[in-house]
């Protein structure tokens, strides 16, 4: 790629936003960005988290910043501001030639076998879990999906028996670590979710080095087993250290993801029946399914693709300039972080068309909106780092869905709006009340 002579290029301009700019995009992040890009452009100066920020819009600077052909753009520095201390070494935090080899290695432990044998392992315990909810008639979805989720990961990714107190600590500690990368104060202080990050962090990496002898030897099914024995073509392995950072990463890229995943489909199921219908009716019709039964849930991957549209469960992808560059014609000087939102580009009407209607059929084969450009369509973000774990969560998501689907009807009221909140990873703030219902076949 050429880079036009500095120059020629233009110098990002209007005022570097602040903290009032910040809570409006927190609350309101569609009418917001809508506003600030009508007003500023394509590009704006934002300061967050400690650091100034240029923010691109569309689609064009999407690809060539993830895509990052002239590989102008950092991961490394850029994330570790944000999240570092509880997830170094983790492969989103790795770059250029380091993270190619580590994701050659990696991408071994999500090839369609190890995805079968996941799903061998999680299926019993969605079923188990699923038949829980029974009693619950008002539950917050997003509370059951967050334990589900971890319940899961448990199983699918550590494979090891623990007690329920060990899995409670195990859980507990891997919440805080996740919770700590969002702290405002973002120093070592005694009782902020920074200083419980950190004691987390340690705890984690203690509970893998001490599995790690026995899971080397014994194998298993799960995540855990398969990093063990994760091998590029060259015959390269993971170190000890390797597999505890990476298990701790992995961890923390499939729950929230997956978790606001379900709870967006749930939201808009409930608030368009019509759409809930529609995907129990192929669940029922599909009964017990395999794993490529699955797959083979189109409405339900339609549905989730538009859930992921609506709400992108990583709402900014940030990046440092590794030298001097350039985005959309501006200049962009080393040391600068830009973030390209596939938050904010879902809802672009130049590439889809009524970006705020829930309208799964927009992802059927006769109309395919998400082909309107290479990047239209970027939950999982693009280029080397794209996310590793996309078919592993599509399997789950669908897979649970499906059970879901299978055995209750869950409704909202007339009106109901959810509280979406986009201060890290987007939350719902009421946890999205449902009333439950339970279907007898
Ligand atoms: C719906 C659920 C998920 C979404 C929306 C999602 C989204 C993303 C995105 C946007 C990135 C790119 C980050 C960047 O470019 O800076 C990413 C990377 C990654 N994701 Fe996911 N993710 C999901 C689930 C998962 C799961 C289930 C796993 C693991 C089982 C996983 C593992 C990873 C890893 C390891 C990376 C880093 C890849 C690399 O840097 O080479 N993700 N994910």
């Amino acid at each position: 790629m050429t880079v036009a002579t500095p120059a020629a290029l233009a110098k990002v301009r209007g005022p570097v936003l602040g903290i009032p700019h910040l809570l409006q995009l927190r609350f309101n992040p569609i009418g917001h960005n809508a506003f600030l890009r009508a007003a500023y452009g394509e590009v704006y100066r934002l300061n967050a988290f400690g650091v100034r920020i240029l923010v691109t819009a569309g689609a064009d600077m999407a690809e060539q910043v993830l895509v990052n052909r002239d590989r102008a753009f950092a991961n490394g520095p850029a994330w570790s501001h944000f999240i570092g201390p509880f997830f170094h070494r983790g492969i989103m935090l790795l770059d250029f030639d380091e993270h190619l080899h580590h994701r050659r290695i990696l991408q071994h432990a999500f090839t369609n076998d190890a995805l079968r044998s996941y799903h061998a392992v999680m299926a019993p315990h969605i079923r188990k879990n699923l038949e829980e909810w029974e009693g619950e008639q008002h539950p917050r979805l997003h509370h059951l999906f967050k334990a589900l989720t971890l319940d899961l990961a448990l199983e699918t990714f550590v494979g090891v028996d623990l007690s329920a107190a060990e899995q409670r600590e195990v859980n507990q500690a891997f919440i805080a670590a996740v919770r700590a990368g969002t702290s405002l104060v973002r120093k070592n202080i005694p009782g902020t979710p920074w200083a419980k990050g950190l004691r987390a962090r340690a705890f984690l990496e203690d509970f893998f080095c001490s599995h790690l002898a026995a899971k080397r030897r014994d194998g298993g099914a799960d995540l855990f087993a398969q990093l063990c024995r994760a091998q590029s073509e060259d015959g390269h392995g993971f170190s000890d250290d390797d597999i505890v950072n990476h298990m701790i990463f992995l961890l923390m890229a499939a729950h929230d993801t997956t978790t606001i995943t379900m709870s967006s489909m749930a939201y808009h199921l409930a608030t368009h029946p019509e759409w809930q219908e529609r995907a129990r009716a192929e669940s029922v019709a599909a009964g017990d399914v395999d794993y490529d039964g699955v797959l083979g849930l189109e409405v339900l991957d339609r549905v989730m693709k538009e859930s992921m549209r609506l709400c992108s469960p990583v709402p900014s992808l940030p990046r440092v300039a590794v030298r001097d560059t350039e985005v959309g014609g501006f200049r962009v000087p080393a040391g600068s972080f830009v973030t390209v939102s596939p938050y904010m580009n879902h809802y672009l009407p130049e590439l889809w068309p009524d970006p705020t209607r829930f309208d799964p059929d927009r992802f059927a084969p006769e109309r395919r909106e998400d082909r309107s450009h290479r990047l239209a369509f970027e939950p999982f973000g693009a280029g080397v780092h794209k996310c590793i774990g996309m078919h592993f969560a599509g399997m789950q998501v669908r897979a649970i869905f499906h059970e879901l689907l299978r055995r209750y009807r869950w409704s909202v009221p007339e009106g109901y709006v959810w509280p979406i909140d986009l201060t890290a990873l987007p939350y719902p703030r009421d946890g999205v009340p449902v009333t439950l219902e339970r279907i007898r076949p």
